[in-house]
Parts: structure tokens; sequence; C-alpha cells
């Protein structure tokens, strides 16, 4: 096993923390506040936000849509070049946060940012970020990766840097009262998606990694299985926690990870603006089915310490879709609106990007995209 680990995000969890970012913005940056299409105000975190920066020289930008475009966020570039801004602050969920860190590199670079998401060029500096957490999905509060797409091209792509975690994380789960059905299924998805793309591979010898996995994914099939619970405030803290746990880059040291559901699924999105987690939702059982060669000592492991399955694969690729049913998320990709170019629009683009040989193996060819995609119209 070999591997670096590297995570510099300082996490602040629990009920009042947003007064605490203070102790990580100097009173002399000049900071811009981040956000969405505001459900912050109806939730008392724009409020909250507000008395903590009393005192700062501070400006906002509103408007970071969900799957957020270039073509926003631009905006906000503009602002943090004329404004000089030294600080950008993320208030929201996966996509204000990865905005923000798209703003982040951008703010700093003279081209043109997309430079970043097609690989053309990497990120050499950025301004501080730092985030509040009000959904609880992706891990991106403490991660460096971001997704950002091009309505223009409908293309959704993403990039790596390390220069782009954010300085600190506000994880406070009463934030997420107003949070409706839909969305707390999203994050519950999401990180269940998340730690088995970090897990469901082949074996390795890593007890730690495989350990900690499964305790991540029995906290959700938990959580799952109390889905009446979850407007209290345990079952959300514990989202909250296991959402960054699953993706901050933890699980997935020295082990071998497959994105190819997550590849799949931006597609599915770039094109039909499906939520991310029920792109990953339609796809994931489909893939384990198409490479269940790959997989199958992994799904029998999950099998075994999360679901308590023994030797019945299928069993358990059905009893992943019932948790995603049980939290009200279609695994048939017929729910959605799509069209009948589906199969071709996602081929496609999955060979314009290069998401040709997918998975663990490099074995997910565009043919057994197809057939997954294929398959999830049922
Ligand atoms: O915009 P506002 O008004 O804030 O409303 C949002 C948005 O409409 C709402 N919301 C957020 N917090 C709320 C709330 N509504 C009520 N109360 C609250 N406390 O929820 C809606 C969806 O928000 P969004 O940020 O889009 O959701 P999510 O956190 O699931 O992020 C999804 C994005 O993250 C990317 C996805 O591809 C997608 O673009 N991902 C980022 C990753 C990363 N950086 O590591 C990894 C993931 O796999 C994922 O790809
Ligand atoms: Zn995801």
């Amino acid at each position: 096993m070999e591997f670096s680990y590297y995570n510099p995000t300082s996490i602040q969890f629990g009920k009042g923390q947003i007064k605490s970012i203070v102790n990580f913005i100097d009173k002399e940056q000049k900071v811009l506040v981040v956000y969405g299409g505001g459900s912050i105000k109806k939730n008392g975190v724009y409020d909250q936000v507000k008395t903590a920066l009393e005192g700062y020289t501070w400006l906002e930008f509103s408007g970071v849509e969900p799957n957020p475009t270039v073509e926003t966020l631009n905006k906000a570039v503009e602002v943090i070049k004329t404004e000089k801004i030294d600080f950008v602050l993320a208030v929201g969920g996966g996509s204000v946060i990865d905005g923000c860190k798209y703003l982040v590199a951008a703010g700093l670079y003279d081209g043109d940012a997309w430079d970043f998401l097609d690989g053309s060029a990497s990120v050499e500096k950025a301004l501080p970020l730092g985030a509040i957490l009000t959904l609880p999905a992706t891990g991106s509060e403490s991660n460096m990766a971001a997704v950002v797409s091009r309505k223009q091209t409908d293309e959704k792509r993403f990039f790596f840097s390390p220069l782009v975690f954010p300085k600190f994380a506000v994880l406070d789960s009463s934030v997420m009262s107003t949070l409706d059905d839909r969305q707390l299924a999203n994050g519950l998805v999401d990180a269940f998606v998340h730690t088995c793309e970090q897990y469901v591979t082949y074996p390795t010898t890593s007890l730690v990694n495989d350990g900690y996995a499964q305790t991540l994914l029995k906290g959700l099939v938990i959580l799952a299985n109390t889905w009446e619970d979850r407007n209290t405030p345990v079952w959300q803290e514990n989202l909250m926690h296991i959402a960054n746990q699953a993706l901050n880059g933890l699980i997935g040291s020295g082990v071998p990870q497959d994105w190819a559901t997550h590849m799949i699924g931006h597609e599915l999105t770039a094109f039909y603006g499906i939520d991310h987690a029920r792109s990953l939702a339609v796809v994931q059982p489909q893939l384990f089915r198409v490479m269940l060669e790959d997989k199958k000592e992994k799904i029998a492991l999950m099998g075994e310490t999360v679901f308590g399955i023994s030797n019945d694969n299928e069993a358990v690729i059905k009893a992943i879709e019932s948790i995603y049913e049980k939290v009200g998320i279609s695994t048939n990709l017929n729910d959605y609106e799509i069209d009948d170019k589906v199969v071709e629009n996602v081929t496609k683009a999955l060979e314009a990007h290069g998401m040709t040989a997918l998975g663990e193996n490099a074995n997910i060819t565009l043919e057994k995209s197809a057939q997954i995609l294929k398959m999830a119209m049922k």
C-alpha cells in the first residue's frame, strides 16, 4: 500500500459554529460571500453570516444554480477581479462550493478558466476559500474537487487542485431544517455511491479502508431505514457527518477506485438536468450487474457486512436499489425526462471526454456504458 494523504480543511462541526468563521478570515481581507437561489435567507444562515461578518468589508454574489455553470460563475469572476476580493466564502451545497472553487482559481487566472475543466491548464494559484455547508451530499466542503458545467455545450466536467481545498468548513446540521425530501434523499444516495466508488472494486488487503467504508455504508442504510426520522437532529447530523467522511479523500487513500458511475451520471445531468444523485441511482445498479465479474468479491463482502446477505450478489444489488427507492429515488431511467437519443448522447459525450476505459480495471468501454444505460431503461 502506498499513498499520500493531505486534507488541510478545518472542520467546524455542530450547532452555532457559523460564528467561528471569524477565526479563519482576517479582518483586512475583502470577502465575497457566494450563495445559490436564496435558501440561506429562509433558514437563518444568511443572517448568521451577516452577524459574523460585522466589521468586515464584504460583498455578495447570489444565483449560483444547481450544477453550477461557467455562464453564471464568470459574472462572479468579474466581481472578484474588479473589486479585488481577497477571500471567497461559499454558503450552500455542493454546487455553490464547487462554483466557488472555480472562482478562487479563475479569479487569479488571465485566460478563460474553462481551461481548468477541459484539462488544458492546471490551477497554479487560488484565493483562499471557506465553506458553510447547507446540504450534506458531495463532500465538496473538505475535498479538492470541483464539478462545473457549461450550458453552451451541454458539458459537465471536473477539476482537482489541492489549492482549492477550503481553509475551513462549517458543518452545522441545524441548517438542514429547510431541506426538502428530494435534497435529503439526494444527499444520502450521493454519499452511498461515493463510498461504493472507493470500495466496490477488486479485493484489497486494507483493513482500514474496507472497515471504514463498511461503517459509512451501514450508517447510510440505517438512515434510509429510519427515513421517517429524517427531520430529527440526530438523523441529520449523522448524514452530515457521513457524507463528509465519504468524500474527504480518506477512504480512497491507497485503494483502487471506480468513478464510472459518476462519469456516466455527469453526462446524464449535462444533457437532461437529472439531479446528480438520481443519475447515480439509475446507473450504479446496472453497472454492478454489467461489471459483476470484476466486482463480485466486493459486492459479496458488502452483502455480508452491510446487508447481512450471503452468497447472492443479485440480492445485494437489489438491496441497494431498494435503499434508493425507499428514500423516493427511482432507479429507472425511464422515470426521468429523457429522449430516445439518451444512449447516443451520453456515449458520444463520454467519448469526447476521453471516458472510454472507465472503472478500476479500465475496461468499462463505450459499449459497456451503452449496455448499462439500456438496462437502466426498465
Ligand atoms: O440554491 P439554493 O437556494 O441554496 O438551493 C439549493 C439547491 O436548489 C438547495 N439547498 C441547499 N441547501 C439547502 C437547500 N434548500 C433548503 N435548505 C437548505 N439548507 O438544494 C438544491 C441543490 O443544491 P446543490 O448544491 O446543487 O446540491 P448538492 O450538494 O447535491 O450538489 C450537487 C453538485 O455537486 C457536484 C454535483 O455534480 C453537482 O453539480 N458534485 C461535487 C463533488 C465534489 N466537489 O467532490 C462530488 C460529487 O460527486 C458531485 O459530482
Ligand atoms: Zn457524487
